[in-house]
């Protein structure tokens, strides 16, 4: 279980516990946090899940894979922190991750 907070665009914060096991997108759409379009449900196969992750958790997320770096492309108004939320796993270590939402998942 993890502790994450979702920061939306306008500065809402929702703190929601997440299962280990499942994703940082699934944790957003299972408690309704909005921000989160994730069209297609996490196959890696939509770019809108697009979050940015707080700097002092890019560590303990880990890299970027060679398909999802390609796919992040897809999102808009990436930036070097941005991740594709269905492609962090998370687990007890990010408890207290914080990531933000994008103030748009579509151009
Ligand atoms: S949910 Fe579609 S790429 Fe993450």
């Amino acid at each position: 279980m993890a502790r994450i907070t979702y920061i939306e665009f306008s500065g809402v914060a929702h703190v929601v516990d997440v299962a280990a096991g499942l994703s940082v997108m699934e944790g957003a759409v299972k408690n309704n946090v909005p921000g989160i379009d994730a069209e297609c449900g996490g196959a890696m196969a939509c770019g809108t899940c697009h979050v940015y992750v707080d700097r002092e958790w890019l560590e303990k997320t880990g890299p970027k894979s060679a398909d999802e770096d390609q796919m992040i492309g897809f999102a808009v108004n990436i930036e070097d922190n941005s991740r594709l939320a269905c492609q962090i796993k998370v687990t007890d270590a990010l408890d207290g991750l914080v990531v933000r939402t994008p103030e748009r998942q579509h151009d």
